[in-house]
């Protein structure tokens, strides 16, 4: 595929559909909404408005990291405090569907729904790709940005079109996409994070504690793995809970999972055989987090897991 057509190609296509009409577009800093966000900018230049929504569901330090990327690529980034609406919306669901859904409504009902209103917005750029639709349309998980393939029409739930320039492509060719556009190689490589962000790897209610225990967890894994090359890794807050012994005493701990996996497409995954040195060292320092007292390393390939635990 010619990765410099499709750009080409794309910039036209939302040029001649937004017409002299707004657009906004949601950044999460993964690269399929960074993509959106550069061909929505070199398509419409300062009729495309380009926010990041704090949803309290991100990872350590991703605002300051994602403004600081963008200011590179000449693309201002507005911040939209979304916290308290994301904790309210998660507050008490321990569905994993009721939780995707939560998050797909605040963000399209409320936090969309507000920003259409406050910009004058027809249309909102989105990074839906093609995994995404397979396995909404395959019944394997609402993907939180799927729409149209869930019988919703946006315009008349929400009053905005959604434009959907990398449905076509997977992962690999998102980065290739990432690559014409100049992305800076962290960026390009930046591993897959999902739409309902953090909560994704929360089994069992979202709470702000719960919240802070899996973002500090994934601090880790992260550090640790960076340079693993693998396809993705993560860690998973589980909802049970295990004896253990800290200071001498009997706790009662959370359990942490870590998930590192090789993939192409995200279709199909397996477990990578990381050194036993490394997962020791994982562990400990998940361990050392407070009220997690045992860290697991997840052996199962997809299928039949899938790779988010929710
Ligand atoms: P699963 O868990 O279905 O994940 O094996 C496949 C890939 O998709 C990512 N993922 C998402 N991406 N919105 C996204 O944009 C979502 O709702 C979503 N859920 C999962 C996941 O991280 C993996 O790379």
């Amino acid at each position: 595929m010619d990765y410099n057509a499709f750009v080409e190609e794309k910039i036209g296509e939302i040029r001649k559909t937004v017409g002299d009409e707004v657009a906004i577009n949601a950044l999460s800093g993964g690269v399929d909404s960074s993509v959106v966000a550069v061909l929505g900018h070199r398509a419409l230049g300062d009729r495309q408005r380009t926010f990041f929504v704090d949803s309290a569901l991100m990872r350590e330090g991703e605002p300051e990291e994602v403004k600081g990327v963008f200011a590179e690529m000449g693309v201002a980034v507005e911040l939209v405090d979304a916290r308290a609406d994301f904790l309210d919306a998660l507050a008490g669901l321990t569905d994993p569907e009721e939780k995707r859904n939560a998050v797909t409504n605040t963000f399209y009902r409320r936090v969309f729904a507000d920003l259409v209103r406050k910009t004058g917005a027809k249309y909102l750029l989105h990074g839906t790709i093609l995994t995404d639709i397979e396995e909404t349309v395959a019944g394997i998980k609402r993907q939180h940005n799927i729409l149209a393939q869930m019988g919703i029409d946006p315009e008349q739930e929400y009053g905005y079109r959604v434009l959907e320039p990398l449905a076509t492509l997977r992962k690999d060719g998102v980065r290739e996409v990432a690559k014409v556009l100049g992305f800076p190689a962290k960026v390009v490589e930046r591993i897959p994070f999902p739409g309902p962000a953090l909560a994704a790897r929360i089994v069992g209610e979202v709470t702000e504690q719960r919240l802070a225990t899996v973002r500090a967890a994934t601090t880790i894994v992260e550090e640790e793995l960076g340079d693993s090359g693998a396809f993705q890794y993560l860690a998973v807050l589980l909802e049970d809970k295990a004896t253990g012994i800290r200071n001498g005493q009997r706790e009662f701990g959370q359990l942490i999972v870590v998930r590192c996996i090789d993939s192409v497409d995200a279709r199909t995954a397996t477990p990578v055989e990381l050194p036993w040195e490394t997962l020791h060292r994982i562990c400990g320092r998940i361990t050392s987090l407070e009220g997690v007292n045992r860290c697991l390393y997840d052996l199962t390939p997809k299928p039949p897991a899938t790779i988010e635990y929710v």
